[in-house]
């Protein structure tokens, strides 16, 4: 398409830079320019600038620069034509079209939306009419009051197959635009082309500007596929477009929640519980085309859909399918959170049984993609042989060398190492011990079977190391003996606990230290026990007080006397701040020997120093 350059001026004149621009980043003002971090890198300081006066934009990190036309191509995504087509219509002014044939192309395209637009006017009419009653019923036994019909334009194709073809002549539209729109198919044989969609209640797909280009059409009642959508045609991809994408991109500018879920339903459920960000691809899983739009619409740095699938097995191999197609395009800010729904529920029938808060709880209970792929790796599988381990690293490794991003690559990497070593060495130490807390929920005769951990019962088991495990008994020995609280007040404020929720206790500990003075001695520990578990530690401290955490340290036990209690906690702290010294002295040596300045050689003598210090006959606590 050739645009005439006095149009394109007319467009920047129009149309100022930083307006066009901060419709979709947020701009500060700097000067006689705008910056914002650059939307195409990533990068934390802004280093994108817009210049109203010359009329460009320029990263000085990455190099982007361009005029207005340049950026919507590339924000938006959109071809030159398209581009300009888009800016016209935000300028409201019609593009001039200079060659016959472009012009001829464009009125054509133009042609076939206004045909779609025409029949899905008919379509909503239809629901009104006697023969649109049982599917007008249908829509309102699923819980859609007038303005969702209205808001979602929902429509109804009649079961007659010559309905539709008459109507849109009559509004003068070509029988050929209808067949090419997808409206009217060709019979195999002779005769006239009839109505696509027949006896089915119709949901309009949306492009991205809001354009109806195809349908979804479902089942009422009889045999057939449930739903059936508008083929391909010259407006409508199905693997590039997804349903509700328009309202999404102005909800996720709004920074609500972008939501992948499976149906139109499900989208049309969640938009009126007030999660506009809904989208849902069409009736195939999501393709990598889809996901790309769907990072498209977030406007700022961190681009992380929440992709919903239902909490069956089909809803799990739905969601592996999703990671291993997210997996390559992973990057710097741009990943996928994964949620699953309750068993037999999907996202429409769990709102309308229990509202959308119930919703809420499914989103806040999405996983990072790290942990999805570690679960589904390490789900219903056991790792106790050398050989079984080797496997597991090899198909991580497998999975991870699949990111192309090196950086995202390199963290997974690190990230999955780190939980393999705690996985074994958990496994190694339950095997041991069989009543370890750590066996807790795996099932009997089950040692290192994880369970898939999904919806209502995830929560995230934090790593459990040699640290771990002293904080524990820390806390628990100090919970089971008040009487200690302020002696060790300082050992509890100096300890840093790397488990939020552990963490948490400490903190309580440390604001109760003074009040647990007053509580008589006799009781003093259930007291307590009582205090925190109204503080909400309830099952933390069902499992931080599991008989074995005491197993190996009689003196964390409730019944151990406390002048036990404080030499195994004084024998234990010493230990740990030798292991952290140790740990310190390891890394000043190693500082040393790159780099042999007076001030690494003084810290390590000082380690030197506190190691001798600290007792190195007490006992290694477990
Ligand atoms: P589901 O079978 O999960 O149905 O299909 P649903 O969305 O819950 O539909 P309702 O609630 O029974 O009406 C999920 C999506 O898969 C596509 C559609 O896009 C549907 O919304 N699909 C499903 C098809 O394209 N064809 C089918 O035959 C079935
Ligand atoms: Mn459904």
């Amino acid at each position: 398409m050739a645009v005439p350059p006095a149009f394109l001026e007319e467009l920047r004149a129009r149309l100022p830079l930083s307006e066009v621009i901060g419709r979709r980043l947020r701009l500060v003002r700097a000067g006689r320019e705008f910056a914002a971090p650059c939307p195409f890198h990533n990068e934390k300081t802004p280093s994108f600038t817009v210049n109203d006066q010359k009329g460009f934009f320029h990263c000085f990190g990455c190099g982007a620069h361009g005029d207005v036309v340049g950026f919507v191509m590339r924000y938006d995504h959109l071809t030159f034509p398209e581009a300009v087509e888009s800016l016209a219509a935000a300028a409201g002014l019609p593009v001039p079209r200079t060659e016959p044939e472009d012009r001829r192309r464009h009125e054509h395209r133009k042609g076939l939306y206004e045909v779609i637009e025409a029949a899905a006017c008919w379509f909503e009419q239809q629901l009104r009419t006697p023969a649109g009653a049982a599917a007008l019923a249908y829509l309102r036994r699923r819980g859609l009051d007038e303005e969702a019909i209205a808001a979602f334009r929902l429509g109804y194709a009649p079961a007659d197959r010559g309905a539709l073809r008459p109507a849109l002549e009559r509004a003068g539209f070509a029988i050929e635009a209808m067949v090419e729109a997808g409206l009217l198919k060709r019979p195999e044989s002779a005769g006239a082309p009839f109505s696509f969609f027949r006896h089915r209640v119709l949901f309009p797909v949306s492009d991205r500007r809001g354009r109806i280009v195809a349908f979804g059409g479902r089942l009422i009642e009889g045999d057939g596929p449930k739903y059936l959508n508008t083929g391909e045609t010259p407006l409508f991809h199905k693997g590039q477009l997804l349903y509700g994408l328009s309202r999404a991109r102005a909800a996720a500018a709004e920074g609500q929640p972008v939501v992948v879920v499976e149906g139109y339903m499900d989208v049309i459920a969640l938009v009126r519980a007030g999660y506009a960000g809904a989208v849902a691809p069409l009736g195939t899983a999501l393709t990598e085309t889809q996901l790309e739009a769907v990072w498209q619409l977030f406007p700022g740095r961190d681009k992380t859909p929440v992709l919903c699938f239902d909490g069956d097995a089909a809803g799990r191999r739905a969601a592996w399918r999703a990671v291993e197609r997210a997996l390559p395009l992973l990057a710097a800010d741009r990943s996928v959170r994964v949620a699953f729904l309750p068993a037999g529920d999907d996202p429409d029938s769990l709102i309308r049984s229990r509202g959308g808060a119930a919703f809420g709880a499914v989103l806040a209970r999405a996983r990072s993609l790290v942990d999805v792929l570690w679960e589904m790796e390490t789900a219903e599988r056991r790792f106790e042989t050398p050989e079984a381990k080797a496997g597991l690293k090899a198909v991580l490794e497998a999975r991870i060398a699949q990111i192309a991003d090196r950086t995202v690559q390199g963290y997974y990497r690190g990230e999955v190492s780190r939980r393999a070593q705690d996985l074994f060495w958990e496994l190694s130490r339950s095997r041991r011990r069989p009543d370890h807390p750590a066996m807790a929920g795996r099932g009997p005769g089950r040692p290192g079977a994880l369970r898939l951990v999904t919806g209502a019962s995830a929560t995230p088991r934090p790593p459990r190391n040699a640290s771990h495990r002293w904080h524990r008994l820390l806390l628990a020995t100090l919970i089971n003996h008040p009487n200690l609280l302020e002696e060790f007040h300082e050992v509890l404020a100096l300890t840093e606990i790397s488990d939020p929720g552990l963490d948490e206790v400490r903190h309580a500990l440390i604001t109760r230290a003074d009040g647990v003075a007053a509580v008589g001695p006799a009781d003093a520990g259930s007291a307590l026990r009582e205090w925190l578990a109204n503080q909400g530690f309830k099952d933390l401290l069902d499992d931080l007080l599991a008989p074995g955490t005491y197993e190996s340290h009689r003196f964390a036990a409730p019944g151990a006397d406390d002048a036990a209690a404080r030499r195994g906690l004084a024998d234990g702290h010493a230990t740990f701040c030798r292991i952290r010294i140790g740990r310190e002295l390891v890394e000043a040596g190693k500082r040393l020997g790159q780099d042999g300045t007076l001030h690494n050689l003084t810290r390590v003598v000082r380690l030197r120093g506190e190691l001798a210090l600290s007792d190195p006959d007490s006992e290694e606590p477990d």
